[in-house]
């Protein structure tokens, strides 16, 4: 028997309905914030990965699912949407329309990591990317969308946030940090000591306990912004709390990917174990051009659909529709038709093999529908359907065209 790779699954049907729901409710509330729908290709070039999401960072570094084709390409399968979308935007001159552009996209993204509970090699997000729009509010609004999905999926949630500045804050302070750090360096894990070389923001968000205990007295971006990344960040904290969104500010929060400046933020959730980041998103003003695009600012989020099916709140199932079956092998092609007609516009469950009433009835306390049909062979002698509405318990006969 062949199974599934590791750190892939099926989605089977309970699960299914749970990853349709929450892709439902989040493409319906993201097109009433103006996003349209873009699907872009899962396999792109292996350079567009590295230029984005960028070569320190672990995604590229350590995860990508990376191949020469048969055409010699170095391609890759995506770990994340937001590159295809960037290199979507570019491919189509989006970038040089004056308009402001709102995509939403979904779909499987492959990160090579060390599978565990919630993290897996085939993973699923539900993302949205705004360009064109560079007010701090367009961050809130992003915020707020974020806030509204899992409102109505029901989940409980974190909102972390933090400011990764501009080119013009974040150089001095990385100076800065890189001296702390290697003031440090010896207190430090190995992955750290590497980092501080690659990517020393990076350090920030060291799991390793040790290396967290020296990190607290490191120096905080936060304290050290510019005048437009404070007067933004500190405007993004006021509108928060002024539409009641809850927030914790995590100077440590810097995010795995390297596009992002200033505004980053993440959703976590208590509930589901170690891995408790269900959203994560926030400003990268600076990758439409590194991509070759005319500069154009952004910002955007994508949502873990496989740790959000572990929480979501799934609507009670209600009555829908009709059951319908045969008491009499002869009625059913009408039962067939009637229910091809019915179909046009409602849910129907049908039973092929004539049966008698009780057994029916157990297959419409299965199906639950709004109305239970059947057709007996005084039904079939007379043109007419037995019908009983489930919820009044009323019962009547009708003509087969009145149903
Ligand atoms: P990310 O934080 O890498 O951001 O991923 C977003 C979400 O995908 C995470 O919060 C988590 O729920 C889910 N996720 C990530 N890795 C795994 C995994 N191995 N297994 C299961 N779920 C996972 C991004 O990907 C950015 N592109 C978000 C973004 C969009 N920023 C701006 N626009």
């Amino acid at each position: 028997m062949i199974s599934p790779l590791r750190g892939m699954k099926d989605l089977t049907f309970d699960e299914s309905q749970r990853f349709e729901y929450i892709i439902e409710t989040a493409s319906t509330i993201a097109r009433r914030y103006g996003y349209g729908y873009i699907e872009t290709p899962i396999l792109e070039e292996t350079a567009l990965f590295k230029r984005s999401v960028g070569e320190s960072s672990d995604i590229v570094g350590k995860e990508m699912y990376q191949f020469i084709d048969k055409g010699e390409n170095d391609v890759c399968m995506r770990p994340e949407g937001t590159a295809g979308v960037v290199r979507a935007f570019i491919s189509a001159k989006l970038d040089r329309q004056p308009n402001k552009q709102k995509f939403y996209y979904y779909g499987p993204m492959f990160r090579y990591e060390k599978p565990q509970k919630g993290r897996l090699r085939e993973f699923h997000q539900f993302g949205c990317e705004s360009f064109g729009e560079a007010s701090v509010y367009e961050d809130f609004t992003i915020i707020s969308m974020m806030a509204q999905i899992f409102d109505a999926l029901g989940i409980k949630y974190e909102l972390i946030i933090n400011s990764l500045g501009c080119s013009e804050c974040m150089p001095p302070y990385r100076e800065n940090l890189v001296n702390f750090l290697t003031d440090i360096q010896k207190e430090l894990c190995e992955d750290c000591n590497r980092r501080i070389v690659t990517n020393p923001i990076r350090v920030l968000d060291c799991k390793n306990g040790k290396c967290q205990s020296h990190l607290n007295l490191s120096p905080k971006l936060i304290d050290n912004l510019c005048e437009g990344c404070d007067d933004d960040f500190k405007e993004l904290t006021r509108m928060l709390e002024t539409a009641g969104i809850a927030y914790r500010i995590d100077t440590n929060l810097v995010r795995g990917l390297d596009y992002y400046n200033k505004s980053a933020f993440e959703f976590v959730s208590s509930e589901i174990g170690a891995q408790s980041s269900i959203a994560g998103g926030g400003r990268y003003d600076k990758l439409v051009e590194f991509l070759d695009g005319k500069p154009t600012p952004a910002v955007g989020f994508a949502l873990g659909i496989e740790r959000i099916m572990e929480l979501v709140k799934m609507p009670e199932e209600q009555p829908e529709g009709y059951y319908m079956g045969a008491m009499t092998p002869e009625a059913i092609p009408t039962i067939l038709t009637l229910a091809t007609r019915k179909r046009l516009t409602d849910k129907v469950t049908i039973e092929y093999t004539s049966k008698g009433f009780k057994s029916h009835m157990k297959g419409v306390d299965k199906a639950n529908p709004k109305y239970a049909v059947l057709i007996g062979e005084d039904e079939l002698a007379n043109g007419t359907v037995w019908v009983k509405d489930i919820e009044t318990k009323e019962e009547r006969v009708v003509k087969v065209e009145e149903l």
